[in-house]
């Protein structure tokens, strides 16, 4: 699996995932491209390739200001759920992130999208606020949950 920068090319396949994914934030294609085009946007693609043909099956979507970054969208293409591809996006974000001089990331998360919450906990994510009934159709809670970054400059060097 490859994680990789986000690519114009790459938005009727981003779109496509998104669309399979009702809990991901449901966003219009200029949406990507204006986030990849502003200061602090990133947005990580995760491909893999499959007797030679390379396929998006995932993305995270990260906006930065100053020392603080939100994550504001995450999906993998059902069909490729459970092989940490998630995961490795995540960290390669936080690594990034970590490199720009952030030393907060925030995220909200529906309530009970139990496999988000699991995947930012495993993360190392912790619950920072509950916004009540944040979200619509249905109303439900937002956990907004919180990771601590180290500066990249206190860690050791091997
Ligand atoms: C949440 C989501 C991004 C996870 O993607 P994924 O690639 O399957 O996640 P990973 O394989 O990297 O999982 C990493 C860890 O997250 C947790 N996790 C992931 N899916 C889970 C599930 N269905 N149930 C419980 N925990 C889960 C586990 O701790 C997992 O580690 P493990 O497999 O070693 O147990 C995916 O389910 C998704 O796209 N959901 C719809 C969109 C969405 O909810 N986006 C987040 C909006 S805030």
């Amino acid at each position: 699996m490859l994680i990789r920068a986000f690519l114009d090319d790459d938005l009727p396949s981003v779109h496509a995932v998104q669309l399979q994914c009702p809990h991901a934030a449901q966003w219009r294609e200029d949406d990507y491209v204006r986030l990849a085009g502003i200061p602090g946007g990133m947005i990580l693609i995760a491909q893999v390739t499959t007797a030679g043909t390379p396929e998006v099956v995932g993305f995270a979507a990260f906006h930065r200001v100053s020392d603080e970054a939100e994550l504001h969208n995450l999906a993998v293409n059902p069909a490729h759920r459970r092989r940490g591809v998630a995961r490795a996006l995540l960290q390669e974000g936080i690594r990034k992130l970590q490199e720009a001089g952030t030393r907060r990331v925030f995220l909200e998360v529906r309530a009970s999208n139990l496999p988000a919450v699991g995947l930012y906990a495993s993360a190392g994510f912790t619950l920072h606020a509950t916004r009540r009934g944040y979200y619509q159709n249905p109303v439900e809670d937002a956990m907004v949950m919180a990771l601590d970054v180290i500066p990249a400059s206190r860690i050791p060097s091997r």
